[in-house]
């Protein structure tokens, strides 16, 4: 979720403003906004698609004068991206404006209420209704601002950073978090308002980070006052800024890989936002949903995608067969649109894709397209051209992925992918219900298993010292975790330049097995599963050939501990969503293995971010 930043004091807002729009570009985003109370006293507000040089362009000339104000770059999640949806967004009566982080859960119930009172929305975002009900509250309960925020917020289910301006008051903003990160800074007389601390370093080291369900009214010439949405009184804790502008962008970690890596579990807590229920009995995927018939109807599925989406797409097929009972194929895209493949018009054509911009997915679902196929989309850019070439989808909503290499997006691509064959087989009834639920809860608590993973960061990379110096490796996985140890493999080989192969573990006998020796490492996802014997026997295979076994095993396993000689444990997990932890302990392996071996991380050479070329 994208940008916020916010102004208020002597000096003229709108340069302030831009630059700090443009510190936290790096973050992407889709369009950019400014609403300011301008000398005169006229709440402006400029907004558009594109770049922060775009709105520069577009407010040249305009009035941009005043010293107050608020800005906002837009990661869209509800509405495409274009100058309509753009933050920020005026109330009903243009006296408001606010600009928003986060996703409103329940908006659409929201928006049919105003609705049924009248309100006339503009655009197509659910950030609207927030600033259209604090609107209402404020005229119809006469409350002041900050109270109809605390009410407003008290009716809103979601995530959000808010911060909103009212022209009647321009002495004032006042913003909000939950979920969503926000951060004031306090200088002499001014306040400083942003999602992250780069806008605001180079003016005060003075900051104050809002917790969860804390508003904060900065007021001209008084001190911060924070209270919560009951209107209790929050003592802030002032902090010193102790980054630099390179550290505060990475959020303190060295690299974005490693930010997107521990970011893990807060973005599959937004993936899965809206979508499971918190009794964990049901999963509701409106794209399925819209289109019930159709995709029920399917008497085949084919997913389209490259690189690491197709290893998600790998887990989706073992997902979707397992407990829909569904024929799957995957295809890798760029061989798909070429080979002149059979396409049914009953087909279902799943595209993934975390860019949304990869030309050979884009190329083989229009192939897809003209043979009468439904497509399904499931990327994380809303708006790209993928999305917007399929019939329906779901976005996987992890936020932008500045790392060249996929983290936080395969996590999010498999978590959807586990929610929608939930969704389908629930719909035609291949799994019990009571197998449904016990499945859906436990995808709830992936986010907190990861956190626990996550703590074993320092031991995995003592243990990656001690494999820098390899020149190959091997990746070994069975059933779920046969795609968990491609993607090991492809993380390693893509940041640290090490060759590495993933094979399906029974597969080393036919062939590979000859590559293995006391100079040849080998990874093995063992976690306790259907085939958990038959991997431990080809773990000993490798290992009577003095093969150096890594393994990611079931926290309290001890067979594999028994002859592997390194372990590392990840905690119990339904077999279908294995793949999902284990792939965690492999992207930190591959990360401190590229770090020691110092490799540009974030930017490995001759990779891209999105392959928008054949
Ligand atoms: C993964 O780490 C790589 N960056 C690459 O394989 C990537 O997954 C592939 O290019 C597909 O990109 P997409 O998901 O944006 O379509
Ligand atoms: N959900 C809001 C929208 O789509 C905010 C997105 C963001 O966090 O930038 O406009």
């Amino acid at each position: 979720m994208c940008g916020i930043v916010g102004y208020l004091g002597a000096r003229q807002a709108y340069p302030i403003l831009i630059k700090g729009l443009h510190r936290l570009e790096y973050r992407g985003y889709d369009s950019a906004g400014i609403a300011l109370i301008s000398d005169g006293g006229i709440l402006n507000l400029y907004k558009s698609k594109g770049k922060v040089a775009d709105l520069e362009r577009f407010a040249e000339a305009k009035d941009t004068s005043g010293t107050v104000g608020i800005a906002h770059t837009r990661w869209a999640t509800h509405g495409e991206p274009n100058d309509l949806n753009a933050h920020p967004h005026y109330s009903q009566s243009r006296s408001l404006a606010l600009i928003h982080n986060g996703i409103i859960e329940n908006y659409a119930v929201l928006r049919l209420e105003l609705e049924s009172k009248g309100y006339t929305f503009r655009s197509n975002t659910d950030t609207e209704v927030i600033v259209y009900l604090v609107e209402y509250i404020r005229d119809t309960d006469g409350v002041d601002l900050c109270t109809a925020v605390q009410l407003a917020l008290q009716q809103v289910v979601g995530a959000y950073a808010i911060a909103i301006l009212s022209k009647d008051d321009p002495d004032c903003i006042i913003a909000a978090r939950k979920s969503s990160p926000l951060v004031v800074g306090i200088g002499e007389d001014e306040f400083f308002l942003a999602s992250d601390a780069t806008p605001i370093v180079e003016y005060t080291d003075r900051v104050v980070y809002l917790d969860d369900g804390e508003i904060a009214v900065l007021r001209r010439g008084e001190p911060l006052r924070v209270v919560d949405l009951h209107n209790a009184p929050v003592t802030p804790v002032v902090r010193r800024l102790a980054m630099n502008l390179s550290q505060l962008e990475k959020g303190g970690y060295p690299h974005f890989m490693l930010k997107e890596i521990y970011e893990q579990p807060q973005t599959l807590l937004n993936c899965i936002r809206g979508r499971i229920n918190i009794e964990g009995t049901s999963v509701v995927l409106s794209g399925i949903i819209d289109n019930r018939e159709r995709i029920l109807s399917a008497r085949r599925i084919i997913i389209v995608a490259c690189g690491t989406s197709w290893h998600a797409a790998l887990i989706g097929e073992h997902l979707i067969e397992d407990l829909c009972r569904i024929p799957v194929e995957v295809e890798y895209a760029s061989e798909f649109r070429y080979r002149n493949p059979v396409i049914l018009p009953d087909d279902i054509v799943i595209a993934i894709s975390q860019s949304g911009e990869t030309a050979d997915t884009l190329a083989a679902v229009e192939l897809a397209k003209s043979r009468g196929a439904f497509i399904y989309g499931i990327c994380n850019v809303v708006g790209s051209s993928i999305a917007r070439a399929t019939d329906s989808g779901s976005y996987i909503h992890v936020g932008p992925e500045i790392g060249v290499a996929s983290t936080k997006a395969f996590t999010g691509q498999v978590t959807v992918l586990s929610m929608l064959a939930l969704t389908l087989a629930h719909e035609k009834g291949t799994v019990t219900d009571e197998r449904f639920t016990a499945l859906v809860r436990e995808l709830q608590h992936i986010p907190d298993h990861i956190t626990q993973v996550l703590k074993q960061a320092p031991a995995i990379a003592d243990l990656a010292k001690t494999f820098t110096y390899a020149r190959n490796f091997i990746y070994l996985g069975r059933g779920y975790n046969y795609p968990a140890a491609l993607e090991g493999a492809l993380k390693l080989k893509e940041i640290s330049y090490i060759h590495a192969e993933g094979y399906p573990a029974a597969e080393m006998k036919h062939g590979p097995i000859a590559l293995i020796d006391a100079e040849m490492p080998v990874v093995a996802i063992a976690t306790t599963d259907s085939i958990y014997e038959k991997t431990i026997s080809n773990i000993q295979e490798i290992k009577a050939r003095q093969g150096k076994i890594i393994a990611i095993v079931t926290e309290g396993d001890t067979a594999v501990r028994s002859i592997a000689d390194h372990v590392i444990p990840v905690p119990r997990v339904a077999e279908p969503f294995a793949p999902i932890l284990a792939s965690i302990p492999l992207q930190l392996l591959a990360y401190y293995i590229a770090v020691h071996k110092g490799r540009d991380v974030d930017q490995p050479r001759n990779l891209a971010k999105s392959v928008t070329v054949e």
